[in-house]
This record gives structure tokens, sequence and C-alpha cells, in this order.
């Protein structure tokens, strides 16, 4: 993969340390001195591991059909947005201020899949608004995209009381906006992040340490695994781990770009 300056820079705010190749690497030290003034250059530090290139070799596993078949599978965007706007089909509308329905390009190849809205994401009604959010941000920035093109969506849609995890009831009444979501939108790609979405997603119990580093099939459609940001944020050291799994979502996106 070639790593340019740009990209180079979100993965330092991300704090992450890169493992490229040594020309790759010099290129970066390079671009990086060209872009401050010259008598700054000679301090110019980039924090690059020269060697292992590559996550974990890519490994299908067998296709997995959304679990739930569901009238919701009939509904265009407007009238799907209405039924989640209006759902009350478990005990989280009660609590939740707003439904977070989902947010981004609506003809994106990403499609990024969280768990359900934390307090700042029920109060804004949109998802990955908080610090998670941020963090996300970056994460996509990493693979060379902007929040705007990738569309963004939870498991859940509305919070669960004290964010705690959803409730199996809770999953199974809202998955089937999430389906519709991803048939709509028809990405390319299923980026999941954290082990909530992942399980319900891919409908297994297997451990996110386990789910990561292969590629999983939602249909046809191809499903990374990676960390939450919430996660990261609390373990700073797994972001080499998430990067990883970035850069396995982005060999695989470039295997099924047409
Ligand atoms: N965490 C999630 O999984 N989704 C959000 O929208 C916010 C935080």
């Amino acid at each position: 993969m070639t790593m340019d300056a740009h990209r180079l820079r979100y993965l330092k705010a991300l704090d992450i340390d890169v493992w490229v190749s040594r020309g790759a690497a010099e290129e970066v030290v390079r671009a990086e001195a060209a872009s401050v003034p010259p008598e700054q250059a000679a301090n110019v530090s980039v924090n690059v591991n020269v060697g292992a290139q590559h996550a974990a070799p890519l490994r299908p596993v067998e296709p997995l059909q959304p679990s739930v078949v569901s009238p919701v599978a009939a509904l265009d965007w407007f009238e799907l947005e209405a039924a989640v706007k209006a759902c009350t089909k478990c005990a989280l509308h009660r609590t939740r201020k707003n439904p977070v329905f989902g947010v981004g390009s609506r003809h994106a190849q990403w499609m990024v899949i969280g768990e359900a809205p934390g307090a700042d994401e029920d109060a804004q009604g949109e998802p990955f608004v908080g610090r998670a959010g941020q963090l996300l941000n970056s994460m996509i920035k990493a693979v060379g995209l902007k929040r705007e093109d990738v569309y963004i969506a939870n498991i859940l849609k509305s919070r669960p009381p004290n964010n705690r995890d959803p409730a199996p009831e809770e999953v199974t009444a809202c998955i089937p906006y999430l389906h519709r979501q991803i048939e709509l939108v028809n990405p390319k790609l299923l980026l999941c992040v954290g082990r909530i979405a992942a399980q319900n997603l891919l409908n297994t119990d297997t451990p996110i340490g386990k789910l990561r580093g292969q590629v999983h099939r939602l249909g046809n459609r191809p499903v990374v695994v990676t960390y939450h940001p919430a996660y990261l944020l609390r373990s700073p050291g797994e972001k080499r781990r998430a990067w990883q799994d970035l850069v396995l979502a982005m060999n695989t996106m470039q295997g099924v770009a047409s």
C-alpha cells in the first residue's frame, strides 16, 4: 500500500504506529519534510515502523443471511426513516430523547455499523457525534475518506439507558431497520465497529478478537470487524490492531471495487 503524507497525518493523529515498507517510509519522511519550513525540516520525526505491511490474510467465511425477515424490507428511504422515528417496538422509545436513524451518503461504498446511540447521539439524533465519533471520523480519514462519504448507522436506533448493552429483544425489534438501510445504500463493504455490532450483524457469539483479521460476508457483501472507537479511547495500545483492520478493509475494497 502506498502511504502518503496526508494519510499519515491522520494516523499520527490517531496515535497509531504504522508499519510501512522502507521505501514508503522514506517517501513519507520526504513529504513531511517538504511540508514544513526548511529550518524545521531537520527535526521532522515520523513515527513509522519499517517492516510488516499486511494485516492477517483474507479469510472469507460462509455467507450469512439477515436473520430476520420483516415488512420493513419493502420500505423506501422516506418510509424507513418515518418508521424509525415513529417506532415503539421496544421499551427504549420511552426513554430516548431522539431516535438515531443514520447519517452520510446514501450511495456510500463504505458503511460503518456501530452499536447504539450514547448520550450525545441521543441528544442530537445523529450517530457517533461524541468523543468516540471524533475518533471514528479520524479512522474514516485514515482510509482516505470523509465522514460524509460513508454511511453510518447503528444496530439500535434508540439509546439504551446508561449505555447498557442492547437486550436481545431490542436487537430483534430494531435490526430489520439496519438490514433495510444496508440494502438501500448497497455499500461495497461493511465495517463493524465493536463486538456488539459485529456479533449482532454476523449473528455469532465469537469474541471480537477472533472476528477481526478476516473478511466475513453478509450475503455477498464483505464485512470487516474492528474495535469500537470508545474502546480504542480506553485502550490506545489497540489502535495498531485497529489500523491493521482498516488496512484489511482497504485491501478488501480494492478487491471488490469496479
Ligand atoms: N457508539 C455507537 O456504537 N454508536 C453511536 O452512535 C455512538 C457511540
